[in-house]
């Protein structure tokens, strides 16, 4: 095998350096032993694309190219950590916008040609998930886990930490992409999600009764119905010239999602004998969200995890802890490996 010579086992200190750039954020990571975050740098072009309503993929590939170098010299400087000392490089390979991820794994591919170290491509869902072992190590097996994002809502049985079964998912929109969807139909910005979850702080949920899907009796979600259902309650009301109260249309709709990531999740919970339940992506940041499931859970006497704030979006450092069971399964990528916008779990 490649790189024989030089691989490392668990017990040697392994240190990896991971790259992610697959959506609006430019960031480097390193990662000592997997979950251990030597350095975590993420730069964020949230305020580029906030005039465009959403991320414009051709500028976003090229402020990553702009920041992508700098961001790994922070990062290795953070770390105290030279090239010479990685043991491995890692890049998401996908999912994501394609010219983004060619960035970063144009990279690491070079960086691996350089240093002579194995490159690993990570799933960004799986990065997502991975978020949660970093903040929280004693998370018991087996879990229910809900990763919700821009681009997904999965539902997932992990009996151990490389083992999981997809018990259900999106079958139309995903969940952060109703949250940007309506937050740009009701013209309060992007990203959708904080924007929705901040006009709801003031708004009554119980004001407008928006349907949840009803899929019978799989794991399976929908948002589509709801979005044309908020869709229709505006136009409606604008034609009867009614006033609309956009604090009390952000919370009935936010209550309307959160009921229905919940109540698969919950079903899920009666049916699998789970030590844990995990939210991961960048939904899993909606505060009515969490206390909704920590209030549901408390009767399981299950606790809920989540990541921080910090490591709830996009970052490199959930990537880096994905690579690090790559790096020891000796899952390496070779140098033709291409970026994947659709990859899947
Ligand atoms: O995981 P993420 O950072 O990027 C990927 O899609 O991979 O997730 C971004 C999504 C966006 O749709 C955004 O609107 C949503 O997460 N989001 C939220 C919140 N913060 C971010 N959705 C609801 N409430 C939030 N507080
Ligand atoms: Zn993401």
């Amino acid at each position: 095998m490649k790189y024989k010579d030089k691989l490392k086992n668990k017990n040697e200190d392994i240190y990896i350096l991971a790259l992610e750039s697959s959506c609006d954020e430019t960031a480097a990571a390193v990662n000592k032993n997997g979950l251990e975050v030597m350095a975590n740098v993420v730069s964020s072009q949230v305020d580029i694309h906030k005039k465009f309503g959403g991320v414009v993929p051709e500028i976003a590939s090229r402020k990553h190219l702009e920041l992508l170098l700098p961001v790994i010299d922070q990062a290795l400087a953070e770390a105290g950590i030279k090239f010479e000392d990685l043991d491995a490089v890692a890049a998401t390979s996908g999912p994501g916008l394609v010219g983004g991820l060619l960035v970063t794994l144009t990279a690491a591919k070079t960086i691996s040609l350089a240093l002579n170290i194995p490159l690993i491509g990570v799933n960004h869902i799986a990065g997502h998930i991975y978020a949660n072992f970093i903040a929280n190590p004693e998370i018991k097996k087996p879990l229910l886990c809900l990763t919700i994002s821009g681009g997904h809502t999965d539902l997932l049985y992990f009996e151990d930490l490389r083992g999981y079964q997809i018990l259900g998912r999106t079958i139309d929109d995903a969940a952060g992409e109703a949250f940007d969807k309506i937050s740009r139909f009701l013209g309060l910005g992007y990203p959708g999600g904080p924007a929705i979850e901040k006009a709801a702080q003031t708004g009554n949920e119980e004001a407008i009764d928006f349907p949840r899907a009803d899929l019978g009796k799989s794991y399976n979600f929908s948002f589509s119905g709801l979005k044309t259902s908020v869709m229709n309650y505006v136009n409606n009301e604008k034609q009867r010239g009614n006033e609309i109260n956009t604090s009390d249309l952000a919370a009935s709709f936010q209550k309307a999602v959160v009921d229905s990531l919940a109540s698969n999740l919950l079903q899920a919970v009666e049916e699998y004998k789970v030590e844990s339940v995990v939210l991961s992506g960048g939904v899993a940041a909606n505060q009515r969200l969490r206390s909704y499931l920590e209030e549901k859970l408390e009767k399981f006497n299950l606790k809920l995890y989540y990541p921080p704030l910090e490591l709830c979006t996009d970052n490199a450092a959930m990537i880096g802890a994905v690579a690090y069971y790559q790096y020891l399964e000796r899952d390496f990528a070779p140098l033709s490996i291409s970026a994947d916008p659709s990859l899947k779990l």
